[in-house]
């Protein structure tokens, strides 16, 4: 069933270069089962396997998945230690597949607040899978757009003061490049799972001409056969970037 899909994506059009995904509803994911919230999001583990193994196998240069916001600080103590303790137990699982698989692993957000535990986990994955050509995976952890936008002003703000920069020169390549996503094109395609019709204050910059696509499976519940039909929904879209249609 998967395969098919897979080759109709090969046949149909070009593949999104970079997708990026909101993984919403383990919580619900949970609650429809009785159980803890923390489970769902542990359930929602093999949900990130499916689409890394299939954003490598329908040739996706960059996938990019929001794992936990700067506003989840906020959510009760005990399950932001669930989340910190899973990205652990994700890393230990999971870092010598994805070098074998070539898929190289970078963590975009406030990496300072993250614990001793967490910390070490993000710069051992960064570390042993530098290098991997078949996919770039950014896991964005304690990460907020406007933080990091806020962040891009202040870089080009101290490049001036030093000297470096003429502000005159700050345009919007200027801004990109003092983003965490710098180094790659942005994102194509937004998939958000769970139905909320929201960014959440994800890549507020980089997502200007995304096509988004919103379905009502739960993250746990996302396979790659959900990740192709979203790319074959994608190969359906005219995409115009504010110009009027070919042709
Ligand atoms: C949103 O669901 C999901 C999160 C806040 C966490 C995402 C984490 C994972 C998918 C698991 C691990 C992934 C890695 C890379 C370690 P929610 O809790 O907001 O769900 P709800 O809206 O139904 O309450």
């Amino acid at each position: 069933m998967s395969n098919d899909l897979l080759q109709r994506v090969r046949v149909h059009g070009a593949v999104p270069a970079h997708i990026a995904i909101i993984m919403d509803g383990n919580g619900r994911w949970a609650k429809g089962r009785s159980l803890p919230r923390p489970l769902g999001h542990h359930a929602g583990m093999k949900a990130v396997r499916e689409v890394v193994e299939g954003s490598v196998e329908a040739g996706v240069g960059v996938l990019t998945l929001f794992a936990f916001s700067q506003e989840n600080w906020q959510r009760p103590a005990g399950e932001i230690e669930a989340l910190m303790k899973l990205l652990e137990e994700y890393i230990a699982r999971e870092a010598s597949d994805l070098r074998t698989q070539g898929v190289s692993v970078r963590i975009l957000g406030h990496l300072e607040r993250l614990g001793p535990g967490a910390r070490r986990a993000v710069e051992r994955i960064m570390a042993e899978t530098a290098g991997g050509r078949a996919l770039a995976l950014n896991l964005c952890i304690s990460y907020s757009a406007r933080a990091e936008i806020a962040r891009a002003a202040r870089l080009l703000a101290e490049s001036v003061v030093a000297g470096r920069l003429d502000p005159s020169n700050i345009d919007e390549d200027a801004v990109g490049r003092m983003l965490y996503t710098a180094e790659w094109p942005d994102p194509d395609l937004l998939i958000r799972t769970s139905g909320e019709m929201r960014i959440s204050n994800f890549l507020l910059w980089q997502l200007a001409y995304a096509e988004l696509y919103v379905t009502p499976v739960l993250w746990p519940d996302f396979t790659r056969r959900h990740l192709f039909e979203a790319i074959l929904e994608f190969q359906r879209r005219e995409r115009r970037f504010g110009r009027v249609e070919a042709g």
